[in-house]
């Protein structure tokens, strides 16, 4: 039988109406509009689009958007010292600095710069420690939505065997503490790992966050998996032109899984409007507002 697919793109339509009406009794109740202050360095033209998203969604339900596009040559010292106006600004709840940054800026003196309180991306090192040792900290963006769509597929994660094939801080680091959180048993796979697709194959949850089109056959996959794919890679379609394909090879894994992410419309939509939900909860906790329970993990 072919598997669910699970529709990413549905899903974030109603994350992002959850934090509308979030956003919404901010205003009403406490007169809190929150803010979320995106910055981009250089002109990768697929960085822009993402970041124009990002602000457009923001505004979209409700918030206060701050967008900074910023010239490829900027100097490190002046988006240390946005970044420092930023932390100190009250209708700023969130502050988001688009990576990669250009090679004249430390990307880690810059996401250290941060004010943790604001770090809806949870970069900063003392978000990380926190989310490991299990202390109220945001979740990462693009985790927290392969989170959100596996419990929603799954109900309980408890006793799954969870493999994440990818070891970045973005998205297999974090994504283990989560799985870990919601008691997996986790294996962190990366491109050292022996004999991989017997790793795969064992997987009741498989994350694929790779960064190599198609890479994840239908034979590595145990039947009945629920697999979620986080790549975004842009290949040749044969005719032409290119498409977007995942790290799974999704016409044979779609005959072998139980359910599994799309690519596009899986795991993408929902990295914004997470974003978006980790913007009101850093609104809330700034403030001693109770932070709203359906929004996060
Ligand atoms: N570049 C690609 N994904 C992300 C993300 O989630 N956050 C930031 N800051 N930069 C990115």
């Amino acid at each position: 039988m072919a598997a669910r697919i699970i529709d990413g793109k549905a899903f974030a339509a109603g994350l992002r109406a959850r934090v509308a009406g979030h956003v919404m009794r901010l205003k009403a109740e406490h007169g809190v509009t929150p803010g979320l202050a995106v910055a981009i360095v250089g002109e990768d033209p697929a960085s822009q689009v993402y970041v124009r998203n990002k602000a457009r969604q923001s505004a979209e339900t409700g918030m206060n958007s701050f967008h900074y596009e910023l010239p490829g040559n900027l100097p490190e010292a002046e988006l240390l010292a946005l970044i420092g106006a930023l932390n100190t600004r009250d209708d700023v709840d969130g502050i988001l600095v688009q990576m990669p940054v250009p090679a004249q800026i430390d990307a880690r003196k810059i996401i250290e710069a941060i004010s943790p309180a604001k770090d809806v991306d949870c970069f900063t090192p003392e978000n990380v420690g926190r989310l490991a040792i299990g202390i109220e900290a945001p979740v990462p963006c693009t985790p927290l939505a392969c989170l959100m769509l596996l419990r929603d597929t799954l109900g309980s994660l408890a006793g799954a065997n969870a493999v994440i094939v990818g070891r970045s801080n973005l998205v297999g680091k974090p994504m283990a503490q989560l799985l870990l959180r919601d008691n997996c048993t986790v294996t962190i796979a990366h491109s050292k790992t022996r004999d991989l697709k017997a790793l795969c194959r064992t997987a009741d949850i498989l994350v694929a966050a790779i960064g190599r089109a198609e890479m994840i056959r239908g034979d590595w996959i145990k039947s009945g998996a629920t697999v979620i794919d986080v790549g975004i890679n842009r290949i040749a379609d044969g005719a032409g032109k290119t498409k977007l394909v995942g790290d799974v090879a999704f016409v044979e894994a779609v005959k072998v899984a139980g359910a599994i992410t799309p690519v596009p419309g899986g795991v993408g939509p929902m990295t914004i409007a997470c974003l978006l939900a980790n913007t009101v909860v850093a609104a809330c906790l700034r403030r001693g507002i109770a932070a709203p329970g359906d929004l996060g993990a």
